[in-house]
């Protein structure tokens, strides 16, 4: 069958795998360092979803009042629930301000305080003097629009680092030698339809979350996870995918995020009662207390019956009281998402918002330097040769069971550049590499085939829209025993229904029909490991809250899951220790203890 194809050959001593802010990052870092790489992305690059990053970035600049880099490392740690690696929090959070001041140099227009500073608001989670302070002033915002001025800003410097790019080409699969290296991409071009065969010593994953698994999400329709499919499909496992945030603030009925910048302008939320019940839940922290915690005391509010409107099914953010400057200087973004999406006039009326999945925190493990690793044997961190992750893609692990807003930005950043810094020590500009296989590639065209020619009769529409209204209905915000087995066992019919879908569209050009339902077949994969993970953890930790167990279990629950995907469509999984240590003696490990805001 994949005779059919032309192949295209192609050497780089590294490819990237996404074009977002991480692959960016990594893709000019590398350019720099002198390693001849290519950056394989399905969309342009300025269109990744990076773009739609709206709040900021963290960082303890310390421009608007004082703050140290140990604060963010506490808030982070505790934020994650005691399941980040201390030792990866302590290095994003200690990088965190050359990253930022580099950003600065690069040329994003970040928003100014009077001095000429980079502005900084408060956002959830965020405070000083190890919590017991007031809210921090940590996260550097180009008004409501981060995202997009970074972005931007990142893929000039990859023009000006002449960094090659593959534009328009959907990666397929992961190429592995003969000893089980990664060493290589199969990818498609969807402008001529040709395939293209990428060897390369090292492949980077940066192809963002998979938030398109649920029925409403933040994320653009391109957040398909490709990379964590295509490692699962080579038989490599994921971590933590239980683990998936709803960011409170997203436009009832659209999904279209509303930036927590609002509520650390002053913004608030209130019930159908007109009552600002953040400060039941949270008495100190309130609205800004972390996401997890207020996505569930949303829901909790929904539930009781003080959900507003007609079927009390949503919550009210408020910005009217905020000056008129203040909303066209620091939120104009958020003023038109309103407008269009919920046909509201911030200024004058609240916003109708709810809980919706907005973060992967799960992904491919790795170490701080982005290098993916997996448990084999007695040892939970062996390095996969040829393989690294950066970015949502990755699980590092930071945000643990739940990231604190304005970290993913600086994720993104921080290890982006510190994936290019470890290939300049691990990867010899120029050197011979192997051959590969001669059938390599071989497989993923049988699939690719299979797909293309498919004439069963559901629809790709049809078996998504199924697949995500089951994870939206049964791996929410609040799970139980019960509710999850029956997801699992519908997301395990709808998984067998993939031999059954019906693909019109047999050509190779621009087959949008195609995309997608390859798309379907990487998030159905996710979907899988993440409702299997979430049925396996017996405790509520960060995002993932059980009613059955309310509690955090320490003992029996403090470690990351790792799943592999089995060919059945079940799961197999293993565990890897917390990394409950940092890497030096310049700030403490934090022990667990309750997590009150
Ligand atoms: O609310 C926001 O602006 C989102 C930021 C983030 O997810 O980091």
């Amino acid at each position: 069958m994949s005779k059919a194809y032309e192949i295209v050959d192609h050497e780089y001593d590294v490819i990237v795998v996404g074009a977002g802010g991480a692959g960016l990052r990594a893709t000019f870092g590398l350019s720099i360092k002198g390693l001849k790489t290519a950056c394989i992305t399905k969309v342009f690059p300025t269109r990744s979803h990076t773009v739609a990053a709206q709040g900021g970035i963290s960082a303890a600049l310390g421009n608007m009042g004082k703050d140290d880099w140990r604060w963010h490392f506490y808030d982070t740690v505790k934020g994650a629930d005691w399941l980040g690696d201390q030792d990866a929090i302590e290095y994003m959070c200690r990088e965190a301000m050359p990253s930022v001041i580099e950003l600065e140099h690069y040329g994003v227009p970040f928003s100014r305080t009077e001095t000429g500073h980079i502005y900084q608001r408060p956002f959830g989670g965020m405070t000083t003097e190890y919590g017991e302070g007031p809210p921090a002033h940590r996260t550097c915002a180009a008004a409501d629009r981060t995202g997009h001025a970074i972005l931007h800003t990142l893929y000039q410097q990859s023009l000006k680092n002449q960094a090659e790019f593959f534009v328009e080409y959907f990666a397929l699969d992961l190429i592995r030698d003969l000893d089980g290296k990664i060493s290589g991409v199969m990818a498609w071009n969807l402008d001529d339809g040709k395939i293209h065969r990428f060897k390369a010593q090292m492949v980077i994953i940066a192809t963002g979350g998979y938030g398109r698994c649920y029925f409403s999400c933040t994320g653009a329709h391109t957040q398909t996870g490709d990379g964590n499919a295509m490692v699962l499909r080579a038989g490599l496992p994921l971590q933590d995918m239980e683990f998936i945030q709803f960011h409170p603030t997203g436009i009832y009925g659209a999904g279209a995020l509303i930036t927590e910048g609002v509520r650390g302008e002053g913004g608030y939320l209130t019930n159908s009662e007109g009552e600002r019940f953040m400060e039941r839940y949270a008495p100190h922290a309130k609205d800004l207390a972390s996401r997890d915690v207020v996505s569930r005391s949303m829901t909790i509010e929904m539930n009781e019956g003080r959900g507003c409107g007609e079927s009390k099914d949503f919550i009210h953010l408020h910005i009217e009281h905020l000056e008129p400057e203040v909303i066209a200087k620091r939120l104009p973004g958020i003023s038109e998402t309103a407008k269009i999406f919920a046909g509201v006039d911030v200024s004058r009326e609240p916003i109708p918002v709810l809980p919706t999945v907005h973060y992967n925190m799960g992904g491919i493990p790795t170490n701080y330097m982005g290098e993916a690793v997996q448990p084999i044997k007695d040892n939970p961190d062996v390095v996969i040769p040829g393989l690294m992750a950066v970015g949502e893609a990755a699980c590092v692990s930071v945000h643990g069971a739940n990231r604190l807003g304005s970290n993913s930005l600086l994720d993104l950043v921080v290890f982006g550049r510190s994936a290019a810094d470890r290939c300049a020590k691990v990867v010899t500009a120029g050197a011979k590499q192997q051959s590969l296989p001669k059938d390599s590639g071989d497989s993923v065209l049988d699939w690719l085939d299979a797909r293309r020619h498919s004439k069963g009769t559901t629809s790709t529409a049809e078996l998504r829209g199924e697949m995500q209204r089951t994870m939206q209905a049964h791996c929410a915000v609040f799970r139980t025993e019960q509710l999850m087995a029956e997801g699992v066992a519908k997301m395990a019919s709808i998984w067998s229904r993939m031999n059954d879908i019906k693909v019109s569209d047999s050509g190779m050009i621009w087959n949008s029909d195609l995309v997608e339902t390859l798309e379907l077949d990487n998030l159905m994969a996710q979907a899988l490991v993440s409702i299997h993970g979430a049925l396996e953890r017996k405790e509520s930790r960060g995002g993932h809250a059980r009613e059955d167990y309310p509690d955090r279990d320490d003992e029996n629950w403090m470690k990351h899951s790792v799943a592999w995907l089995n060919d059945d469509g079940t799961s197999r999984f293993e565990f890897r220790p917390v990394h409950n240590y940092t890497l030096s003696d310049d700030v403490e490990a934090v022990p667990p203890k309750a997590r009150v805001y």
